[in-house]
């Protein structure tokens, strides 16, 4: 793909870890690609810390090239790369700082990008000294999760930046929208007719979507205490697969068409009684354990956590969608930290045939499943009963599988790659809009105001498995188990 879409890509928080891990990496991959970034754009990081432009590279020298193509770094990409880096220095409690940055990138090509890597209480400082030296005006603004704390304080940043930036100048990002598999969903789902009549309750018992981690909270102990599971993973990225795997077809790709049948599915979400939060939700903790062989400690002593911590390291739950469509149909979420594997699928579980001359094996329900495999060994998976060889009628489960990397040798980008250049290229569809956002919020409150209030201590669960026993227990009410308890 060839742009010639120039920009400048402002980078705040320059010298984070989200700039050394992911973004600069990615713009990097871009870079190296050829063809996909105009050749005059260019990024400009924003930091305090760092005196000038040399220093700067000497920093993405040293801290961001280990982080980019695991097969060894092309030199000649690498320093045409860096050519493209611009660095101002800026307090961002000193908003004339930002005479600086207009000065530095008022002759530069394009549209802007500001891209703000930093915590979300600086979102809204950042927004208003942006527009005070006029620099909101031909623009994007990227905002990273977590936006707020709930559904107050999100609204608080959405109103205010709200005032400073149009709608769609503003980039919501949920790095998860930007994973190939979760492309191929939509591909699988409105490319093909196969699937369709089968998507719906009729035919389907339950799903289930898992984002596990063998990571624990790393060196970010400070800020999850101060979050949780159910804010860093649920009210966005497990809702946000929820709702592209339980959304209508939409009209066309275009943004906001697949935003309003995304938003259709969060509000149909069953609200949650307060009453009810024992038995359809279920927080744990990580206590100390053993991972791939190596002892890790309990996350209640993990630098920056509290020794008595109550914050969720784990979290299940189920969630039920009010229409036509799925009513009635169980759908569970699942996310943790210190897993047994790191493991992020949907998992569709179909019903069994209403009767079976071919004896009772096919009675069985999860004969006939579909399991799309977003990370690692992305593939999707569908399983169906085929005839044991031999005599007699025995059946045993088989699979057709679409491993992509054997179909499609080139071209596989990272999340955070496509959606840069989603960003810089003006495409909004994979970025959350603020009525998703809220509406995000608003379901999952119910259970944030329940847990604070019950003062109750999350369960624990010993690092290395697969989370509290009463995970499995609260499936187990519905006739069936976690995928990895199969068997
Ligand atoms: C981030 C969370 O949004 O997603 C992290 O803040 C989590 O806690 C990460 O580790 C998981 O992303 P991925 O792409 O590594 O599965």
């Amino acid at each position: 793909m060839q742009t010639d879409s120039s920009f400048t890509f402002v980078l705040f928080g320059g010298t984070g870890d989200l700039s050394m891990r992911k973004i600069l990496p990615a713009l990097f991959e871009a870079h190296r690609a050829g063809g996909m970034l105009a050749d005059s754009g260019k990024i400009v990081a924003v930091a305090r810390h760092v005196a000038d432009r040399a220093d700067y590279l000497e920093w993405v020298n040293e801290h961001v090239k280990p982080h980019v193509s695991k097969n060894g770094v092309d030199e000649t990409a690498w320093a045409s790369f860096l050519d493209r880096i611009e660095f101002v220095k800026i307090d961002l409690g000193n908003p004339e700082d930002f005479a600086l940055l207009r000065d530095a990138v008022s002759d530069m090509p394009g549209i802007r990008v500001f891209y703000l890597a930093t915590g979300p209480s600086l979102f809204v400082p950042i927004c208003r000294a942006l527009a005070s030296v006029g620099l909101n005006e031909n623009s994007r603004i990227v905002l990273e999760k977590p936006l707020g704390y709930d559904l107050k304080s999100s609204n608080a940043i959405n109103d205010a930046v709200g005032e400073i930036f149009a709608e769609e100048q503003i980039y919501r990002i949920d790095h998860y929208l930007g994973k190939e598999p979760v492309q191929n969903l939509l591909a699988l789902r409105f490319g093909n007719v196969l699937f369709e009549p089968l998507w719906r309750r009729e035919w389907v018992e339950s799903i289930q979507i898992t984002i596990a981690e063998e990571l624990g909270v790393e060196a970010r102990g400070d800020f999850y205490d101060n979050t949780g599971a159910l804010r860093d993973m649920v009210q966005n990225h497990l809702l946000q697969l929820l709702s592209i795997v339980a959304m209508e077809p939409p009209h066309s790709m275009d943004s906001d068409s697949v935003r309003d049948e995304k938003l259709r599915v969060l509000r149909a979400l069953k609200p949650i009684d307060p009453r009810d939060i024992s038995k359809i939700a279920v927080r744990g903790q990580y206590h100390a354990g053993v991972i791939r062989g190596n002892a890790v400690p309990a996350y209640a002593t993990e630098p920056g956590v509290k020794p008595d911590s109550t914050t969720e390291t784990f979290v299940a739950v189920k969630v039920e969608i009010e229409n036509w469509r799925w009513a009635g149909v169980p759908f569970f979420l699942r996310t943790g930290k210190r897993l047994a594997d790191r493991v992020a699928e949907i998992v569709v579980n179909f019903r069994a045939v209403p009767h079976s001359a071919l004896g009772a094996s096919a009675l069985r329900g999860g004969a006939n499943r579909l399991v799309i495999r977003l990370q690692p060994n992305e593939t999707i998976r569908l399983y169906c009963l085929a005839k044991q060889p031999g005599e007699g009628m025995n059946l045993a489960s088989v699979h057709l599988d679409l491993a992509f990397d054997r179909f499609f040798r080139e071209g596989q980008m990272e999340a955070y790659q496509r959606l840069l250049l989603d960003v810089i290229n003006g495409r909004l569809a994979l970025f959350v809009r603020r009525d998703e956002q809220e509406a995000a919020w608003r379901w999952v409150e119910p259970i944030l105001d329940e847990w604070a209030a019950s003062h109750k201590p999350p369960k624990p669960y010993a690092a290395g498995t697969w989370g509290p026993a009463a995970a499995s227990a609260m499936l187990a009410q519905h006739d069936t188990c976690w995928l990895e308890e199969e068997n």
